[in-house]
This record gives structure tokens, sequence and C-alpha cells, in this order.
């Protein structure tokens, strides 16, 4: 049965579990798993990062997930009102209104820029790319485009026209839209991934496999935990309400625990994937050597070094760097709706403006601070950063500001939320009123990560992020 949300309006809900599962998927799996999550192995040492992420992905990132759904889900409301509604105390509001400028509004506004780049990049696979990165010019090319003020703003703005496009008509098209660009998406990693551990160079695609999978634990250090663990929020879209608000539209009888299983686990599979996708093509077609040096390139390794592996790949090169970047594109603008949805799903609440007008009104905020963001790639204008004592561009500035400082404190804040305030409605809520069998042993433990473990790991991360606690 539907029921009327605190302003009177029936609240719309997703028509199955699936259609839960692929949008709460489709928030999750992004540029975060294909962009970010590769080169963050390759920067702290291959396997080990791996292992840490996932074992902090099970102790942290997957208790906070069910901890922002069941917030979403029993609140029924736009996320600065969410918290307040279901504790009678509005203080707690403060995680939703952080969520809904930090996430809403700033994440989203440098989000669409690199969305914008994944436009490009399709398009530029079938107009000549592959050549240029075969003469050496992959990355002058990248250069040169991020450094173009026009275009930045160009891709930028149709990216955020086809998020819009999809939200502004409910519901039933943001289930429909998600259902399609992940469906195309798994099926994209597959093919990918055939092709990259089919190359005729065995042992590059081993050496790639082994960099990937096989630990070195002693390169370990108290930094990959900090970098795997802000992974962990990045791509799960922990902290700024995007899970509370698809939270807020799974019906009551939904078993929460077990969609959020899905949705952790086919993250983590689409992020692992990836890095099948990208570590044995690099090793193979530019050898090993190469191969290790190319992968650190840092947030170059996507749009740099992978036009170049493709410009090696035998035959069908301009297709599979197609592909690719059709599979960012999908990833990127599924998790670029849930961000937009934090948006307008406040707007519409709040200034009770009907859902298209607020996906007007909120997109075109963020298209303006996102063209502050595209064009100040090209050197301006530079925003002072207190974190890094300098003037950094406003593209870093908002990644960062959203990264170190807005994620870790909304994730903390909502732990600390369910674990101290609003402990028992949220085992009511999440066991369905105790019609879903869970074990007690499993509840216990849950609140208890949300209670003590979780804050503290994230206070840790936080201060270190803005340079408060110095480590080497
Ligand atoms: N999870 C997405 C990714 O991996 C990014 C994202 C979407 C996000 N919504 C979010 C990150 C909300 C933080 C909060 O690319």
């Amino acid at each position: 049965m539907n029921e009327l949300n605190g302003s009177g309006v029936q609240r719309e809900e997703w028509s199955s579990r699936f259609a839960f599962v692929m949008a709460a998927v489709g928030s999750a799996i992004g540029l975060g798993n294909v962009w970010r999550f590769p080169w963050l192995v390759a920067q702290n040492g291959g396997a080990a990062f791996v292992f840490v992420y996932l074992a902090l992905l099970v102790f942290i990132g997957y208790p906070i997930l069910l901890a922002e759904l069941t917030i979403g889900r029993a609140a029924r409301r736009a996320p600065h009102v969410a918290l307040g509604t279901v504790s009678g105390k509005p203080f707690w509001n403060i995680v939703g209104w952080l969520g809904i400028f930090a996430g809403g509004i700033f994440v989203l506004s440098y989000y669409n820029v690199v969305g914008g780049w994944t436009i490009k990049y399709m398009i530029l696979s079938l107009t000549g790319l592959i050549e240029e990165a075969n003469a050496g010019n992959a990355g002058s090319i990248f250069g040169t485009f991020v450094g173009a003020k026009h275009e930045q703003v160009g891709f930028m703005v149709l990216f955020m026209a086809v998020v819009m496009f999809y939200i502004a008509r409910g519901v039933k098209s943001l289930e429909w839209a998600n259902k399609w660009m992940m469906g195309t998406l798994f099926v994209l990693v597959l093919v990918l991934v055939a092709r990259s551990l089919t190359l005729d160079n065995r042992e590059g695609v081993m050496a790639g496999i082994n960099y990937y999978l096989n630990p070195d634990f002693t390169k370990v250090t108290f930094r990959t935990c900090l970098s795997a663990l802000g992974q962990v929020f990045f791509s799960l879209s922990l902290g700024l309400g995007a899970m509370l608000i698809y939270g807020s539209y799974v019906k009551k009888e939904e078993n929460i625990p077990a969609a959020a299983g899905w949705t952790a686990g086919l993250d983590t599979g689409v992020s692992l994937l990836a890095g099948l996708i990208i570590f044995p093509a690099v090793f193979a077609l530019m050898g090993a050597g190469a191969g290790e040096a190319a992968t650190k390139a840092g947030p170059g390794l996507t749009f740099i070094v992978l036009p170049e592996v493709f410009a090696k790949m035998p035959f069908a090169n301009s297709l599979f760097s197609f592909l690719f970047f059709l599979l960012l594109f999908c990833g990127a603008a599924t998790s670029a709706m849930s961000l937009m949805e934090v948006a307008a799903g406040f707007a519409a609440e709040k200034f009770g403006l009907k859902r298209a007008h607020a996906v007007y009104l909120m997109g075109t905020i963020i298209i303006l601070l996102g063209g502050y963001s595209a064009i100040s790639l090209s050197g301006d204008p530079k925003v002072f950063a207190p974190w890094a004592g300098k003037l950094v561009d406003f593209f870093d500035f908002m990644d960062e500001l959203c990264n170190n400082v807005v994620m870790p404190l909304g994730s903390m804040l909502l732990c600390l939320f369910v674990g101290w305030v609003w402990c028992d409605p949220a085992l009511k809520e999440i066991t369905n009123d105790g019609k879903l069998s869970a074990s007690q042993f499993a509840l216990t433990i849950w609140i208890w990560v949300l209670r003590i473990f979780a804050p503290v790991a994230i206070a840790i991360i936080g201060l270190t992020g803005l340079g408060v606690i110095k480590i080497g």
C-alpha cells in the first residue's frame, strides 16, 4: 500500500525488487568503479589494495549502506527532513542538508564534467582517436580537450541534459533508464573482459593479472587503508543522501539487507572486472615494464593510457574503444541521476514544486556551477583550499571538499544517528517489524559497527584528509 509522505502527496515507489536494486546499483556503479578504482589500485601497489578495499567494504561500507536505506524507507521523505521525521529531532536534519549541497550540487557539478568527457571520447573513438593515439598523441589530445573551455562546457551540458531528461519524468522513467543502462554496462563489461583476457601476448596478460590479483601485503600502509575507505564511500554512494532518497521509494515489504547485499556485490563485481579489463590489456599491449609504469598514470589512466592500449589491439580497435567509453557513460549517467535526484527531491518537497520543475531549477544551478569547474580546468579560476594551504582548481576544490570533508562527516553522523539516537526503530525497520528473520548476532554487530567502529575509522580518515593528523 502506498503511504502519503509528509507533504500529503502519495510517494512514488519502485515497481519491484529488481527495479530498486538496478537503481541502487546504477547509483553505485559509475566513474568510481571504472575510472577511480583501477588507478587507486595502481597507485597503491596493486592487489594489496584490493584486499583492503574488500575488507573495509564488508565491515564499514555495507553497514552504512543499510543504515542509509533504512532511514530513507522509514522516513519516506527527502533527505533534508528525513532524519528529523523519523526521530522527532530536527537537529539531525543537518545530515540531509549537507548531502544536498555537497552531493546533489557540489559533487555533481564536477562529476558531470567528467561525464561530458565520456561523450566526447565515444565520438572521438569513432573519429580518429585511435590513429592519433597510435601516433603517440593521446596525451596531447586530452590536454587540448581539457583546456578547451567551450567544448568542456558544451559536453557537460549535454551530459546533464540526458540526466535531467530521465529524472524529470519520474521514478518509473528513472527505473527504465537504470535497467537499460546497467544492462548495457554489464554486457559491455563482460565483452571487454573477454577481449582483454584473450589478447595474444599471454605472458603480458598473466603479468597484468598477477600485478592485479597477487597481493604483496608488505605494501599495505596506513595510507592504503585511507584511500581504500574513501573509495568504499564513493563507490557505494554513501553519506550524501543518494541512497537515502532511493530508500525512500522502497516498498515496506522489501528485504533491505538482501537488496543492499546485491547492490554492494554487483558494485564490487564491476570494480573488480574493470581492473580485469584494464590491467591485462595494459601489460599485454605495452609490455610488462611499460605496463607497470603506465598504470601509475593516475586519473589519466582512462583517458590517455587506454586509447594507446586500444590503438595496439589487433582488430576492431575503434569499436572496442567506443564500447569502453559507452560503458563509462552508462555508469556515469546513472550515478549522476542519483545525485540529481537528491537535489531535485529536495527542491520538490521544500518548495512544493512539480518534479519536472524541481529538476529544471536544480539542474540550472548545477550547470552553472559545473560550468565553473569545467572552465577551471584550463587554469582559472582558482580557489583557496585551507586543507592544502594553497590555491587549487575549482574542479579539484570541489572534489577534495566533498571527498575529504563532507562525505566522511555525513557518513559519520549517519552512523552515530542510527547507532545512538534511532537504534530501536532502526532495528524494527530493517527487519520489517520482525517479519524478516535476521539473526540477533548480525543485528548486534550492525549496531556496534555504527556506534563505535565506523565513526572512529571515519574520524581518523577525515582528520588525515584535512591534514590534522599527519602520516608518512
Ligand atoms: N558511486 C558513484 C561512482 O562510483 C558516484 C556517486 C553517485 C556518489 N552518487 C553518489 C558518490 C553519492 C557519493 C555520494 O561513481
